[in-house]
């Protein structure tokens, strides 16, 4: 069952790549985030802010051609792109059920490239790509299905700091 929504919205890489980093901040169990979004929607920068916030220290970089990258953050970060999959693709044949999530946070890229692959907990952050009269901008859809992931965005949303402007502040103190 899908439960609350929320959307917040980025003006530049390092707002999105900051969203990312404080759901990373707050995640302590297993969980599969799978990320929606059209070519370019900023969906690598949301891992590697996430990744950041899970106390990965090396660089995250786009898995679109190895299919699944491991990163050792507090807890294991998996970073899956399906993009080059095919639907008729057999899940099981590809042997990645063991991280969906296994013991750590899988964020996957184009999970809807393999109907079936999600479990029935998971957290989709679908980022579209707007255009008004200020520019060019993000935004980042928060749909959880589950309890865990509808708490995990109630916290995200309590843990953002704006500005009066309205705009984000990626600079809270810590
Ligand atoms: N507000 C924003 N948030 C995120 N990225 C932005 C934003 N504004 C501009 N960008 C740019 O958009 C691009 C997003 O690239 P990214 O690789 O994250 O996309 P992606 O969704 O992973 O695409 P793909 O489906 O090809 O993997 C980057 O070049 C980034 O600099
Ligand atoms: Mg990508």
């Amino acid at each position: 069952m899908q439960q609350a929504e929320a959307f917040l919205t980025t003006r530049t890489e390092e707002e999105t790549a900051y969203i990312g980093e404080m759901l990373g901040r707050i995640l302590t169990e297993p969980l599969v985030i799978a990320l929606k979004g059209e070519l370019g929607a900023g969906k690598t920068v949301f891992v590697r802010g996430a990744a950041r916030g899970l106390g990965v220290a090396e660089p995250v970089s786009s898995p679109t051609f190895v299919l699944m990258k491991i990163y050792h953050g507090r807890l294991p970060v998996y970073h899956f792109d399906f993009y080059r999959l095919s639907p008729d693709e057999e899940l099981g044949e590809l042997g990645f059920d063991e991280y969906l999530p296994g013991s750590g946070i899988a964020f996957i890229e184009w999970a809807e490239r393999l109907p079936g692959l999600l479990p029935p907990d998971y957290l989709l952050v679908h980022i579209e790509h707007f255009y008004d009269t200020k520019g060019e901008g993000r935004r980042l859809w928060f749909h959880p299905y589950g309890h865990s992931a509808s708490q995990i965005v109630e916290t995200i949303i309590e843990a953002i700091v704006w500005r009066t402007d309205g705009s984000l502040n990626t600079q809270p103190t810590r």
